[in-house]
């Protein structure tokens, strides 16, 4: 496929490829967005999204979508707004490469910003572990769950320069 790339300076094996995602890549993004959140965006918001310019990285395996990073970049100020990673890949280092290859594909922006659920353990490991920093909270952010509950969000960032 056009525009393939390996990184195998990313630890993942060979047969793991990241490339930038499109919208021929939105059917399995979306089922995979189903799978990974509780409230997910429907297909109609992630095309959306990419028509207005968000940003996409997929990482696949033999041309099955292992995972996917989308963020959204204003002047300098990129916004992480999902990554996900499918069930039979996890834990192999997929989230960490697409966030490296987001990051050193990061020239000219100053702060990766992002939110995360107070509760995601496996996130927030993600995200300490490539050097975010806490920087806020937003209390009550996530829409309730059956029982009226609203979790927090925390703000993590990454300075870049
Ligand atoms: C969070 C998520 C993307 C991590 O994907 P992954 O490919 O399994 O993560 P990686 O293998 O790249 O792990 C990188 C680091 O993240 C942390 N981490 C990942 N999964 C973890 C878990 N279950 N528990 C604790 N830490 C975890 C660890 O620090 C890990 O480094 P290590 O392997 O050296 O310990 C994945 O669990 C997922 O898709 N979750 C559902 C969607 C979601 O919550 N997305 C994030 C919010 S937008």
């Amino acid at each position: 496929m056009a525009g393939k790339s390996r990184w195998s300076y990313l630890k993942l094996p060979d047969h793991f490829t990241i490339r930038p995602g499109g919208i021929e890549d939105l059917a399995a993004v979306y089922q995979l967005n189903q799978q990974a959140f509780d409230s997910c965006w429907s297909l109609q918001s992630l095309y959306s999204a990419l028509e207005s310019g968000y940003d996409l990285i997929i990482c696949e395996v033999d041309e099955e979508l292992a995972g996917y990073l989308l963020s959204m970049t204003i002047l300098d100020e990129t916004q992480i707004m999902q990554v996900a990673v499918a069930k039979p890949f996890l834990r192999q280092g997929v989230a960490e490469a697409i966030s490296r290859h987001l990051i050193a594909s990061s020239s000219g922006i100053a702060v990766i910003l992002l939110e995360v659920r107070l509760s995601n353990r496996a996130a927030r490991g993600l995200y300490s572990k490539l050097g975010f920093r806490e920087s806020g909270l937003r209390k009550n952010y996530y829409a309730p769950d059956a029982s009226g509950f609203s979790e927090d969000a925390l703000l993590m960032e990454l300075k870049l320069h």
